[in-house]
């Protein structure tokens, strides 16, 4: 029998779930899928029972494949920032506010002046107050349900709820605590000063773990619906955006790792505490002990070469790129401002919004499609002038759907002036 580690990352658009032996190769894989819900424009909600349901069809799907194998650890990882309220018998009280969901702009704006402005801000957890991060989620549910606020007692991430159904046991960790807006990272734990602060009750927030900490094991319940043995421990995990800085090998600090998923997010890891005074990165502890995690996000990035592809009506990205391959650098002075979902870093505005400037009536459809992985490629080359600490960096490793396309890691090697891995 070969010793693997389950992995588990439960993502915006499906739960991924994969065996992997001592020397890192993947086994077998799958993904299971979930619905999103919008109820209203720019909120996003998903059901916990949900991941959990594709957790369980997923592990399932895995064992089946490879029986041969014996998991000796579970690994955890997810979209962060999302509200898991949990009840007193520890049941999901309303469906999660996820971490792309805009609702919380006037909360955001509250927490800002009560902690006396940017500066009072970031003296208490080194970040701004994002509408992505977990708090104006509390803070919108307290002001408009009332009563499901009341029934709260717990408040956790995606993963740490899957993590709870595994082992009984709740609890989060150091990179998803951060992404709260609520921890204070320099001291590596929640600030009941702000909590307070805010009206919000100091005990919502589970215990604080080391991302590769063991919280606990499977539990007989959680092994009869996925066919893990009991006793299996499972580690406290990650949250996506930081935990795949480390899974993509950026231990140097002369490399930067940029993710060109729905979202793009650049990232980096420092061993120093860097006063985040303007809050205009994401500032938290890192997966790896002792070490932090500095990133910024571009909310839509190849999301915004996706909703290209919808309004031309193709999914065939190979024929976009062949058309952008053909206008010239540039795309002939079109530019294209990638705010379709609002934006993060470093321009903070949940009501920024898209555009394309300079059209003329000789631009082709080429020069539109060459324009918006420009436009992406420059919008995370403004939020690395604003994450990177030093300017010795020498590589980029470039990782998610879109950097499949060799026109965009070109472009990336262009806009950054770093080597492309
Ligand atoms: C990070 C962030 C996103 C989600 C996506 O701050 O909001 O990367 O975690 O899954």
């Amino acid at each position: 029998m070969k010793n693997v580690i389950l992995s588990l990352d439960i993502g915006t658009s499906g739960c991924k779930v994969l065996l992997m032996d001592a020397d890192c190769h993947v086994r077998t894989s799958c993904v299971t899928e979930y619905p999103l819900y919008t109820p209203e424009i720019g909120w996003t909600e998903q059901k916990p029972e949900d991941w959990w349901d594709a957790s369980c069809r997923g592990i399932r799907k895995v064992l089946s494949d490879r029986p041969d194998v014996k998991i000796v650890g579970i690994g955890l990882s997810g979209q962060m920032h999302g509200m898991v309220a949990l009840d007193g018998d520890r049941r999901v009280v309303r469906p999660a506010i996820l971490w792309n969901d805009q609702r919380t702009a006037s909360q955001c704006e509250e927490i800002l002046s009560l902690a006396g402005g940017i500066e009072g801000l970031t003296s208490y957890t080194n970040n701004n107050m994002l509408t992505g991060f977990t708090a104006g989620k509390i803070l919108w549910m307290k002001e408009n349900e009332p009563e499901r606020y009341q029934k709260t007692e717990k408040i956790v991430n995606p993963k740490d709820y899957i993590a709870f159904q595994l082992t009984d046991v709740l609890s989060t960790d150091v990179s998803d605590a951060s992404g709260t807006g609520l921890f204070d990272v320099k001291n590596n734990r929640f600030n009941t000063d702000l909590i307070a602060l805010c009206g919000l009750k100091p005990d919502f927030f589970a215990e604080v773990r080391d991302s590769s900490a063991v919280i606990g094991t499977v539990t007989e319940k959680a092994a009869a619906l996925t066919g893990i043995p009991v006793g299996t421990p499972v580690c406290a995990g990650g949250g996506d955006a930081v935990l795949s800085t480390v899974a993509m090998g950026v231990g140097d600090d002369r490399t930067l790792a940029v993710m060109l998923g729905t979202s793009g997010v650049v990232s980096l890891h420092t061993d120093r505490f860097l006063p985040n005074t303007d809050g205009a990165v994401q500032f938290s502890r890192a997966c790896l002990p002792g070490l932090y995690h500095i990133m910024g996000v571009t909310l839509a990035a190849a999301g915004s070469y996706q909703w290209l592809a919808q309004a031309e009506n193709t999914a065939d990205f190979r024929n976009m790129d062949e058309l952008a391959a053909a206008a010239k650098p540039g795309s002939d002075g079109l530019l294209f401002l990638p705010y379709l979902s609002g934006e993060r870093c470093p321009v903070n505005d949940p009501k920024a919004r898209g555009a394309f400037i300079g059209i003329t009536s000789s631009h082709t459809q080429g020069d539109f499609n060459r324009a918006v992985l420009e436009g992406v490629a420059f919008s995370l080359r403004q939020v690395y002038e604003k994450v990177r600490p030093h300017d010795r960096y020498r590589r980029m490793i470039l990782a998610g759907g879109g950097s499949k396309s060799p026109l965009w890691r070109q472009i990336f090697a262009d806009v950054f002036g770093l080597t492309v891995v």
